[in-house]
């Protein structure tokens, strides 16, 4: 039966146009330039880096940044435009293979919304475990204000941001407040930033929410 990386791997990386593979105007980086200009130490891992648009822009303000997917394709196309950083396969609900303390910054950018809870905040456990203390989570996830209804996407019964979809065998989740005071009380994370926001990606618009979290 298809996994959830067998969907990236098969179905989305495989049918990508080339088109679309250039979305980094899209990076909601920029507007935090100055945040992560100061991050010590300069290590970043990019989790869920996808084709690497963030993992060059970050690479690009002269920070060492270790890139991970659990698409191989994606995790290819990151060797190929940003050389420079060390891209690795991994699957994050399995854990993140570094020391304590070794990052100062997380970026998840759109990639913290396919697991159960259960499997969210044990990622988000490792991802506060491989941060420095004052290391910053910085990320953006699908809201729940964007609803799957129509999509093929079924919600789980028992959490109802939790959806599947049967055809395309993958699973996602929509965040509302209620999950991230969840996560938060796992943790003694401090909350910089939590909004959410109405953005464009690859000409659609949607809801997410933004986060920085500090160790
Ligand atoms: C919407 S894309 C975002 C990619 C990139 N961060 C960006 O902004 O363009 C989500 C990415 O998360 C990756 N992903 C999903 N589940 C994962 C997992 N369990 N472990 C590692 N990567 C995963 C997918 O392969 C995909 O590349």
């Amino acid at each position: 039966m298809q996994s959830d990386r067998e969907f990236w791997e098969n179905d989305y990386y495989k049918n990508l146009q080339e088109s679309e593979k250039d979305f980094l105007k899209d990076t909601f980086l920029s507007k935090y330039e100055e945040l992560i200009s100061k991050v010590e130490p300069k290590r970043v891992l990019d989790l869920g880096c996808g084709l690497g648009q963030d993992t060059k822009w970050l690479r690009g303000r002269g920070l060492k940044v270790t890139a991970c997917d659990f698409a191989k394709q994606a995790v290819q196309q990151v060797q190929q435009i940003c050389p420079e950083a060390e891209a690795i396969v991994l699957d994050m609900r399995e854990g993140l293979p570094f020391k304590n303390g070794s990052f100062g910054l997380v970026n998840a950018n759109l990639s913290l919304h396919y697991f159960s809870i259960d499997e969210t905040a044990k990622i988000w456990a490792e991802i506060y475990r491989v941060l420095a203390p004052g290391g910053k989570l910085i990320g953006v996830v699908n809201s729940a204000r964007n609803g799957y209804a129509n999509d093929g996407y079924v919600a789980s019964p028992d959490d109802k941001n939790f959806y599947y979809n049967p055809q395309r065998k993958q699973h996602k989740r929509l965040f509302d407040q209620n999950q991230f005071d969840y996560l938060a009380q796992q943790a003694p994370w401090k909350i910089r930033v939590l909004r959410e926001n109405e953005i464009a990606r690859k000409e659609r618009k949607k809801y997410t929410w933004e986060f920085v979290w500090e160790k």
